[in-house]
């Protein structure tokens, strides 16, 4: 008699449905009812929200680890922490790979990192985009430098994706120590409030013995620290379902990878609408500070911006939008924070923005008015120098069509900073309002006529009079017209309209560079 006979197919696939079960509960019933408790949601379910009913397919299912130390080959799951895999997301093919907490806390070993690289290794060859719903404690402790080895793994994919195919994280848990780089490499990171998720370098405890600074989990590390102070986050979401909701709308404006045109929607708001209320949206009063972001609003179709890194650097304003159905990056200046002044944040945030528009071939807007770069010792000593080149570094390498509207001041380091045509920007307007220049009309005046102040019989008279010449000369985008800095002045309610007829222009531009391993771009 065999010692082993194998089982008709009937049993087979009885057998399998009870072991396909077993992977679905993860790390079992009770794990997953304290992750309710929480008020987290289990890492299939998130899939679930995420990916259109029935689409998600599960790559190595049954992959675990192959560590046996500290009783892991007593304590061995399914899938090893990690669900990966593809699926449609509003019918476009996406990856995403969702940590488990309930298996042995989503930490991340061997065969965990494997899986993730694996979906990346798919999702680049194929041109697709990548969500990470992030939900651990770290490394595996119980697999030691494996672990380590693992991570290192998965930045070296996120490196290798980074501007090839988008890459998403959905910071659903906690992250500590080196697990929060990964989100860190990815393109966007949404964050959820609450106090089940935080992420930092270093926890409350350790940052209490070694510094002696006691500091709460949300203080430290909450959705709402790092979406305005640390800049880490570029959307808050206010819960699961908001998280995934962002995620899908941010998806709706990228292409899968960088060989595709962003997504074009026909979004029935007609190329030339006027734009009636521009006018009174920007003062003429320059230093009568505005929200750009209304002026935005009323330019998009329908109204419909997707603001990023909203809360952070609010001095600029940047996000996504479609002019006549084109999905177009919009970098402009708010002059309701800081007057609109680049500070280090503003110019980190809008590079970085620039540069990811220019990977995934969007279009980038500016819209300006800015009275120039922030004075200080505050900033200089915190290298306003090397963080401003940014956005001159970026602007200059973007190839994407690139239009550029001054709505009001434009002065300085930050009038280039924002674009301008010997940085390579191919359409630049004015609005009448404009007032491009080297510097102010106060500051300008009391350096070029420095001696002739002090010397005169009535230096505030001399000093108003000199001013008025200044402003005369300066506050309009003429001067700049005529020497051809300008293409044409315009007025505000035909923004949309020539922005609209720039970009079908500029439809099929191109731009090389000289080949190059990398550029160098002043970090
Ligand atoms: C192995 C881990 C684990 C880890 C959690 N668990 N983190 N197992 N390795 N890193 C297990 C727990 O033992 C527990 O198992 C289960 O997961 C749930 O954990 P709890 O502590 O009960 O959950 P909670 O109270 O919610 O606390 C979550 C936590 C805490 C704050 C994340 O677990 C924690 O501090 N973990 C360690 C974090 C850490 O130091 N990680 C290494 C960071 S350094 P049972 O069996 O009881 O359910 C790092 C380096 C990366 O990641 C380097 C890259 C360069």
């Amino acid at each position: 008699m065999a010692l082993y006979e194998k089982p008709p197919m009937d049993k087979l696939i009885e057998d399998l449905k009870i072991l396909k079960e077993k992977v679905y509960k993860g790390g079992g019933e009770e794990k997953i009812n304290f992750q309710h408790g929480k008020g987290k949601l289990s890492a299939r379910e998130r899939l679930n929200q995420l990916f259109d009913e029935g689409t998600f397919n599960e790559i190595l299912t049954f992959a675990t680890t192959r560590a046996t130390e500290f009783g892991l080959d007593k304590n061995r799951f399914y899938g090893d922490g990690v669900i990966a895999g593809w699926g449609k997301i509003d019918g476009r093919q996406v990856f995403a790979y969702a940590q488990d907490f309930t298996v042995l806390g989503g930490s991340l070993g061997e065969t965990h990192a494997n899986k993730i690289v694996r979906a990346y290794e798919l999702a680049i060859k194929v041109g697709a985009p990548v969500i990470g719903i992030n939900d651990s404690g770290g490394a595996r402790i119980q697999e030691g430098a494996l672990s380590l080895e693992g991570y290192g793994a998965v930045f070296k994919m996120n490196v290798m994706a980074s501007g090839v195919i988008p890459q998403i994280t959905i910071m659903a848990g906690p992250a500590a120590g080196g697990a929060v780089y990964s989100p860190a490499l990815t393109d966007f990171l949404i964050m959820i409030k609450g106090d089940a998720y935080y992420m930092f370098v270093t926890g409350p405890e350790i940052t209490k013995v070694s510094i002696g600074e006691e500091v709460s989990y949300q203080d430290l590390g909450g959705a709402i620290v790092h979406a305005t102070k640390s800049g880490v986050v570029h959307f808050v979401a206010e819960n699961e379902q908001d998280a995934i909701n962002i995620t899908k709308r941010l998806l709706s404006y990228l292409p899968s990878n960088n060989m595709e045109e962003p997504p074009y929607v026909d979004t029935g708001d007609p190329a030339d609408r006027a734009v009636q209320s521009a006018e009174s949206i920007v003062p003429t009063d320059s230093v009568k500070p505005f929200d750009i972001r209304e002026l935005i609003y009323n330019i998009v179709d329908n109204s419909e911006f997707l603001e990023v890194h909203k809360l952070w650097a609010q001095n600029i304003t940047v996000g996504f939008g479609r002019i006549n159905g084109n999905v177009v990056g919009i970098v402009a200046n708010n002059s309701a924070y800081y007057g609109g002044a680049i500070d280090i944040d503003a110019a980190d945030k809008a590079a970085r923005f620039i540069r990811f528009c220019d990977a995934f071939n969007i279009p980038l807007i500016s819209l300006v008015d800015t009275p120039g770069y922030v004075p200080g010792t505050d900033q200089e000593y915190k290298g306003i120098i090397r963080h401003g080149a940014k956005m001159l570094y970026a602007f200059s390498e973007a190839t994407v069509p690139k239009i550029t509207v001054i709505v009001r001041r434009s002065y300085g380091g930050a009038h280039i900073a924002m674009s301008i045509k010997s940085l390579g920007a191919d359409l630049v307007y004015a609005w009448p309002s404009a007032e491009i220049a080297v510097t102010g009309p106060e500051g300008a005046v009391r350096i070029l006529y420095r001696r002739e102040i002090q010397s005169a019989q009535n230096p505030e008279e001399l000093l108003k009079q000199k001013i008025a010449e200044y402003k005369k000369l300066f506050a309009n985008p003429y001067w700049a017209a005529e020497k051809g800095l300008i293409d044409d002045v315009i007025e505000p309610k035909d923004t949309r309209k020539v922005i609209a007829r720039g970009l079908e222009m500029l439809r099929n531009k191109r731009e090389f560079r000289y080949p190059k391993k990398h550029g160098n771009i002043p970090l």
